[in-house]
């Protein structure tokens, strides 16, 4: 069948390209976290975060349309997640690594020696992403994140050196 090929091009979403975030980016970013998380951020406080410029905010886009973005706050020589969400149409797709992997090096690129994040233990996807990508547990945190169903989380800290 000639036309399957045909049809799956027209159909193919670019592959989404890195670039740096900004205020215009808000509303798209909190719709994509309420996607991700138990608790939605909204677009005035991600449009603050995004713009404050000890915030690194970072984004792979596809055609406009945001497709995964990351947000780390800088305090002198080391940075910490606030948070990371991918697509879920795009996820299980490298999206995630490729993000923290440039992150990282624009981290770098601001002398930042490393960078440290919080991690919920049952989270597989994440604590996937994060071993892959070179971090490692320097702590924890019992009971420390509210779940929807009144339960309680362990944190886990994790913290990558970069150089
Ligand atoms: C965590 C998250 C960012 C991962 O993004 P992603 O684009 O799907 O990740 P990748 O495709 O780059 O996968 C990275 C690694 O994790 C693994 N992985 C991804 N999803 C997984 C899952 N649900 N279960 C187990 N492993 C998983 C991948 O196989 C890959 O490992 P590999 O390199 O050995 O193949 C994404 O699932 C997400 O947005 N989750 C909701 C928000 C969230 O939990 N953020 C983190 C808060 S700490």
């Amino acid at each position: 069948m000639r036309w399957w090929p045909a049809l799956q091009t027209l159909f193919k979403r670019p592959t989404p390209a890195f670039r740096l975030m900004n205020g215009a980016d808000a509303a798209q970013a909190a719709s994509l976290h309420s996607a991700s998380f138990a608790r939605g951020w909204t677009e005035v406080e991600l449009s603050r975060l995004i713009t404050d410029p000890n915030v690194e905010a970072n984004a792979l886009v596809s055609q406009h349309t945001l497709a995964a973005f990351i947000l780390s706050r800088i305090a002198a020589d080391e940075a910490e997640v606030l948070t990371i969400a991918v697509d879920p149409a795009w996820r299980k797709q490298g999206l995630g690594r490729q993000l923290l992997a440039n992150h990282l090096a624009r981290l770098a690129g601001r002398r930042v020696m490393a960078l440290f994040l919080e991690v919920e233990d049952e989270n597989k996807a994440a604590r996937t992403l994060y071993a892959r990508s070179g971090f490692e547990q320097v702590g924890e945190r019992q009971a420390y994140y509210a779940r929807p169903d009144g339960t309680r989380g362990h944190a886990l800290v994790l913290r990558r050196p970069i150089d």
